[in-house]
Parts: C-alpha cells; sequence; structure tokens
C-alpha cells in the first residue's frame, strides 16, 4: 500500500507512520550529509530532515539543487520533535519535485519596502504572517456568520449594481449601465437590509463595499467587507447590545481557534481577552470635550479625524461606543434624536489602542416626511429612493442596524498597522494590481 497524503495540520494523527505530503519548500539549510527542508502546504509548517544515507544519491542531489518555493511531494515517516514549532518533523525517504523554478524566489529574506511586497501581494501571501492573518479574517467571518445564524439572523444578500446612493453623493464609483444611464457600486447594503428586515425581522448583508473616497489613511481602503445586521423593532439602545454582544462573541471564538496565529503575530491577547460586554459609552458632546481636554484642535459640530479616535480609544481599555452625533455630519437616514433635533440616534463603536471607529450603526429614520426632507436636504435624486420610502408608507416600523467593516475588525484583533494586510488583495487609490 502506498502511504497516504495528509495535510500537514494533521501530521500528528501519523506518528511513526510513513506519509505524503505535498507542498511548497520555502526554506532550505544543508549540511553536506543532511538537508533541512522547510515544508508548508497551506495547512500548516513542517520541517522534513532528508540524510544522504536514507536515500538515493540522485534525490539527495535533486534536493541540493531546488530553489525557494519549489512545488515538492515529499514521502516521509512522521517523528514527534519536542523542539518543533508544531511539535513533529519528517524523516525523508523519498522526495518528488513536481516543479523548480528556473528563478530565485523574488522575496527573500533581507526586509523589503511594503511598495515591493504589494507589488508581489501573489506571491507575499505565502509568507507565515500573511498565513496568520488570512486564518484570523476567515474565523472572524466565520464566527459573525455563526453567531447571526445561531440568532436567527437570515442572510439576505443585497446588489452591488445599485441605483440609489447608499451613504453620500461624495465617494461613489459609476458604472456605465445599458440604457439607465449609470449605475453605483455599492457603498453599503444598508438600504436593501432595511426592505428585507421589513420582510423577514432579523436580518444581515454581507459582502464587498465600495468608497471612491481619496483616503490615503491606514484605515481606508477603496473595496472592503463589511457585514450589515438589521433588525424590525430594534431601537438605538437595542442596537448597540446587538453590537457589543456580536463583537465580544467573534473575538472571543478567534481568541479559542486561532492561538497560533496571534502568536505567530506576536500579538499581545491581553487586551482581546477583556473584551466582554457592556463597553464603554460615551455621547458625542463628551467626546468633543474628553478631545479638547487632550489637547485635540476638534470643532464642536464636526466629524472626528483618524487622529481624534486615535487619542479618544488611547483613553480606553475596551471598545467604546460614541453616540448621538450631529445630524449634519452623518448620513440621511439616521433617526433624529428625541430631544435634539440636531443630533441623531446613531453610534460608531471605536476599538481600543488607537485603532478607531470598527461599526457604524444607527436606528433609521422611519417618519416618511422627515426621511424625505433629509433626502430633499442631502440633494439626493428621490426618484431612485421612491422604493425605499415605500418601506414607511407600508407598515412603517422602529428599526436598526449597523456596518462591522471585516477589515478593520482583522487589523485590531490581529494588530496590524496597516488595513492594507486584513484583505488577500488589497485596493487603495494607488493600486489596482495584483
Ligand atoms: O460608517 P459606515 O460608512 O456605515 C455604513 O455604511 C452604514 N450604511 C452601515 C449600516 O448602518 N448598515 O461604514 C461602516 C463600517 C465602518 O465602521 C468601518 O468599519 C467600515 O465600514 N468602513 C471601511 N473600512 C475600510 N475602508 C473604508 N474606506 C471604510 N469605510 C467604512
Ligand atoms: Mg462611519
Amino acid at each position: 500500500m502506498s502511504a497516504p497524503w495528509v495535510e500537514i495540520k494533521n501530521l500528528f494523527r501519523h506518528e511513526g507512520r510513513e506519509v505524503v505530503v505535498k507542498g511548497w519548500m520555502y526554506n532550505k539549510r544543508s549540511s553536506g550529509k543532511i538537508h533541512f527542508l522547510q515544508l508548508r502546504d497551506g495547512s500548516g509548517f513542517i520541517q522534513a530532515v532528508m540524510a544522504k544515507s536514507d536515500i538515493p544519491e540522485e534525490t539527495f542531489l535533486e534536493a541540493k539543487g531546488l530553489w525557494l518555493e519549489a512545488s515538492v511531494e515529499v514521502t516521509g515517516i512522521v517523528r514527534k520533535d519536542e523542539r518543533a514549532p508544531s511539535g513533529y518533523e519528517l524523516t525523508v525517504t523519498d522526495l518528488k519535485v513536481i516543479h523548480n523554478p528556473e528563478h530565485e524566489y523574488p522575496i527573500g529574506k533581507k526586509e523589503h519596502g511594503i511598495d515591493f511586497l504589494l507589488d508581489n501581494r501573489h506571491l507575499w501571501l505565502r509568507s507565515q504572517r500573511q498565513r496568520a492573518i488570512m486564518k484570523v479574517r476567515d474565523q472572524v467571518i466565520w464566527a459573525a456568520r455563526e453567531y447571526l445564524h445561531n440568532e436567527g439572523f437570515l442572510l439576505t444578500d443585497s446588489p452591488i449594481l445599485t441605483g440609489s446612493i447608499g451613504e453620500g453623493a461624495s465617494g461613489l464609483f459609476e458604472v456605465p449601465y445599458f440604457d439607465e444611464g449609470k449605475a453605483y457600486l455599492a457603498q453599503t447594503g444598508q438600504l436593501y437590509a432595511e426592505a428585507t428586515a421589513a420582510a423577514f425581522g432579523k436580518v444581515y448583508t454581507f459582502g464587498p463595499t465600495f468608497r471612491a473616497e481619496k483616503s490615503k489613511t491606514r484605515r481606508h481602503l477603496t473595496e472592503f467587507w463589511m457585514l450589515e445586521p438589521e433588525v424590525a423593532f430594534y431601537d438605538h439602545e437595542d442596537n448597540m447590545r446587538l453590537q457589543e454582544n456580536l463583537v465580544s462573541a467573534i473575538v472571543k471564538n478567534v481568541l479559542e481557534h486561532c492561538g497560533r496565529e496571534l502568536k505567530d503575530l506576536e500579538r499581545d491577547t491581553s487586551v482581546l481577552e477583556r473584551v466582554e460586554p457592556p463597553f464603554y459609552r460615551i455621547t458625542y458632546d463628551d467626546a468633543v470635550k474628553m478631545l479638547q481636554g487632550l489637547g485635540s484642535p476638534i470643532e464642536y459640530g464636526t466629524d472626528f479625524g483618524g487622529d481624534d479616535e486615535t487619542i479618544l480609544t488611547r483613553q480606553f481599555d475596551k471598545p467604546v461606543f460614541v453616540e448621538c452625533y450631529p445630524k449634519k455630519v452623518k448620513a440621511f437616514y439616521m433617526k433624529q434624536h428625541p430631544e435634539r433635533e440636531d443630533l441623531v440616534l446613531c453610534d460608531d463603536l471605536l476599538a481600543p489602542e488607537g485603532y478607531g471607529e470598527i461599526i457604524g450603526g444607527s436606528q433609521r429614520e422611519d417618519d416618511l416626511d422627515l426621511l424625505f426632507s433629509r433626502i430633499r436636504e442631502e440633494g439626493l435624486p428621490e426618484e431612485s429612493y421612491d422604493w425605499y420610502l415605500d418601506l414607511r408608507r407600508y407598515g412603517t416600523f422602529i428599526h436598526s442596524g449597523f456596518g462591522l467593516g471585516i477589515e478593520r475588525l482583522v487589523s485590531w484583533i490581529c494588530g496590524l498597522h496597516h488595513i492594507r494586510e486584513a484583505i488577500p488583495f488589497p485596493r487603495t487609490i494607488y493600486r489596482l494590481n495584483p
């Protein structure tokens, strides 16, 4: 019987037996009589030890001539080894080279500049660090969907090509659209989630969203993934409770399943371990006073800049909600504050350690006339909101929801310096390739 093909992460189940590993050689050390081949297959990393005395001469020579990132099939016996990071090692009995590159691998051991790495993103993804980040991203998405599914939410996907502007007229990507004129790439799935909330109660959308903002910060992408729950009969308070429960569940799940990856990323997990409801709450009014007290030049009535969020979140050891912003800095659909006409019932959830906004949410304006006048004030094309206003014409209802930016959350959980590492192929204003 020939040896079975086993994924590296499952090798521990095959101790003492001969197996086949299929993958790439990401590093190699050699002494005259032994090659140490570092292998990866996507599921994990393992060292394969090839002794000259154990295999035919030509196989040993072939291994010597391997370039980094050669694809290989290695047959070997699984051995326990306390010193190995995975706890196991492979004693090689055979090697089949699938492809030995003709050139040296572009990403070497030396420090590379970020532009070089981004130009080679398709290769950079093979590194241990990038694998750890992508694994956390996968777990974040899995955990979010699991939580919402268990809470009875229905996933109702929203269109990417849209006729109504979701957030604001600035920052739209336009696409020519047959006889209809132009379409926009969705900035949000929210308006559609409001319609499906009226149909199904608790819903969420999850997909790519687009912002043509010329923001060159470490928090902005032009294409990012947003998870947007929307709930019928939830008010502003219910909405914030859902947010803190969801974020806590995601962080807990990642801590449980991605310990190894967080370690690879050298993440200090003590902050993450504190993430439990209730989160801190502060009103916009108080946040402005706090910022001014800390020396920020912010003026009352304006939105926070990235620096303000950084300063603010450093004052808290857990995520903090900033509630009730001035109407004029927020989107048209937010519900007017019952006691303060100049404010809206909204919240931004800011992650600690300087990370800043990871969620934007609000109770929605359910009054037909108020909503219509806000659409007018913002100069939005009224005809494309007729369907949206129907939600207020036929059984209007208190409802609330929010958008969680997946890359912002992954950046914080992984402790990344820049959001561009939180998505496989980042899109920023300067980058469309690879
Ligand atoms: O605050 P935003 O703009 O809210 C909305 O789009 C609402 N329609 C959501 C809703 O209520 N259903 O965006 C929500 C979140 C932000 O908190 C942030 O995490 C992320 O989306 N986000 C971005 N992430 C990366 N790059 C950008 N340019 C982002 N803009 C927003
Ligand atoms: Mg926002």
